[in-house]
């Protein structure tokens, strides 16, 4: 599918199918829409007065146009009220185009939409966002598709016309989105540490990135006791994954992105029960695929910025290898653990990925893990929680997720709960107490840290949906690679 734009007028425009948009309670049709009345013997007019089209947010109206005219379908779409009209909303609008456009089997597609915040290059980002994440199709495990996708092959945004560059950017965020959509949906027997390292390795070999995997060997060299715990029961070996992404010139900034990279987590001997949802946990390398995601993203936006992408990626099985509940493990920077749940795997994998990073002496560190259920119960399935003793840092990041359209809610590190984490007999235990879940989870993870800002994101609810949801369609959301690649290019 090719995605284009043009100033052609959209009364001059001819193909298949012409999507116009209206604001809630102003359905007009005045100036050239009149004219395109007009031209098409009143159907507009027609089509509004008998779906009763008011143009509230989400709305939508279809018609065929009589033969012998320049277009052959006309889409309505209602914006809703001006004052909530934003990049994000168009970019939801431009997600309900698509779908329309899908189901009406058009080729040819213009979009007339208006420009937003007088930001046309935004406007065309976010409408190009919005059409190819919800076309993205994942047919590779299905021998006979039901859905064989949208015939569409050609879109013109009306209106935006040398916005192409906007366009591309678009294109470029949206194979690292969905890059991360298609690692997550794919299960463990697919997906695995092997193959995480392997696509890390594609990555860098297509965009010129350069990449260390560490073995195990490598990684018991380094001390990291705590992420070779979880990986012990494993028949497949854990990878160590650093990829790094350099800008031809001096780095105006250096960032690392730490994502959790469970391929499939049981919960070791702490093992997830009947209910617990164990058959949907390929999902816990959601924070390595976000992580890859945003790298093949970055590689080719080519930011003046210098980018870690690390993932300590291993599987949580069970085995007569496999960590005994009170096993205690010494972590890369010397600290001791006493596992008390094999289940808090995730922070035991990223705290020896924390100590590798700040030895690179970065600008600030994000690390982002599907890392508790208290996350998903504290703040749903459309939210990821925000961690960070770093101001700066938290607001860069909460505006970066806001221009990508993704939520982010910010949790306390309240200190005090890491009283709940106090061991009798090693430096803490891997869980505290049932309440605070998340934030003890956090808290865990700063132990880790010495001085480098550093943010986490707890995003156990927000990578899997369940319904279609604004751009996301049912399954892997590829939450929160937008968020990473506008922090990477703030
Ligand atoms: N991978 C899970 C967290 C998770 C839960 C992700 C639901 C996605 C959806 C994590 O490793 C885990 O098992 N966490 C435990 C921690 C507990 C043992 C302290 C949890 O949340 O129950
Ligand atoms: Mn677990
Ligand atoms: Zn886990």
């Amino acid at each position: 599918m090719e995605i284009g734009a043009t100033d052609t007028p959209r009364l001059d425009w001819t193909g298949d199918t012409l999507a116009v948009s209206f604001l809630e309670d102003a359905v007009e049709l005045t100036g050239d829409l009149a004219e395109l009345d007009e031209k098409l013997g009143g159907i507009l007019k027609e089509l509004i007065e008998e779906t009763e089209f008011k143009g509230s947010v989400g709305s939508s109206a279809v018609t065929r146009v009589g033969s012998g005219s320049s277009i052959r379908k006309i889409i309505l779409v209602g914006l809703g009220k001006a004052d909530n009209l934003s990049l994000d909303s168009l970019r939801r609008t431009g997600s309900a185009i698509a779908r329309l456009a899908k189901q009406q089997k058009s080729k040819t597609l213009a979009i007339s939409l208006p420009v937003v915040n007088d930001d046309p290059a935004g406007t065309a980002q976010v409408i190009t966002e919005g059409l190819l994440l919800a076309l993205h199709l994942d047919n590779r495990f299905k021998s006979d598709p039901e859905d064989k996708g949208a015939k569409l092959e050609q879109v013109e945004l009306l209106g935006l016309g040398s916005q192409e560059t906007a366009i591309t950017k678009a294109q470029q965020i949206c194979d690292g989105v969905i890059l991360a959509r298609e690692l997550v949906a794919a299960p463990a027997n697919e997906v695995t540490p092997i193959s995480l390292a392997q696509t890390a390795e594609s990555i860098a070999s297509e965009y010129g990135l350069s990449l260390e995997i560490l073995e195990k060997e490598d990684c018991e060299k380094l001390g990291m006791g705590s992420f070779l715990g979880v990986a012990q029961a494993s028949d497949l070996p854990p990878k160590f994954i650093h990829l790094t992404y350099k800008p031809q010139d001096t780095p105006r900034r250096k960032l690392g992105i730490i994502g959790k990279g469970l391929t499939f987590d049981s919960g070791g001997l702490n093992i997830k029960g009947a209910g617990s949802g164990i058959e949907t946990m390929k999902i816990d390398m959601g924070g390595a695929a976000a992580t890859l995601g945003a790298a093949k993203a970055i590689a080719q936006l080519k930011p003046d910025t210098e980018v870690h992408f690390i993932s300590a990626a291993t599987e949580n099985m069970i085995s007569g290898r496999a960590l005994h509940p009170g096993d205690i493990l010494t972590a890369s920077n010397g600290k001791t653990i006493e596992v008390n749940n094999t289940d808090a795997e995730g922070r035991l994998t990223l705290a020896d990925a924390l100590v590798f990073a700040e030895k690179l002496e970065l600008d600030a560190i994000v690390d982002l893990a599907t890392l508790t259920g208290a996350c998903v119960v504290a703040l749903g399935n459309d939210i990821g929680g925000l961690w960070s003793a770093d101001e700066a840092l938290a607001t860069q990041l909460k505006a970066a997720a806001e221009a990508g359209g993704e939520k982010f809610w910010q949790m306390p590190l309240e200190e005090k709960y890491f009283e709940g984490l106090k061991s009798p007999i090693a430096d803490m235990k891997n869980t505290g107490p049932r309440a605070g879940g998340s934030i003890t989870a956090a808290l865990f993870l700063k132990q880790f840290i010495k001085e480098t800002p550093w943010a986490h994101l707890d995003i156990a609810g927000p990578v899997w949906s369940d319904k279609e949801n604004g751009c996301n369609n049912s399954g892997a959301t590829g939450f929160p690679v937008r968020t990473l690649v506008n922090w990477v290019l703030s």
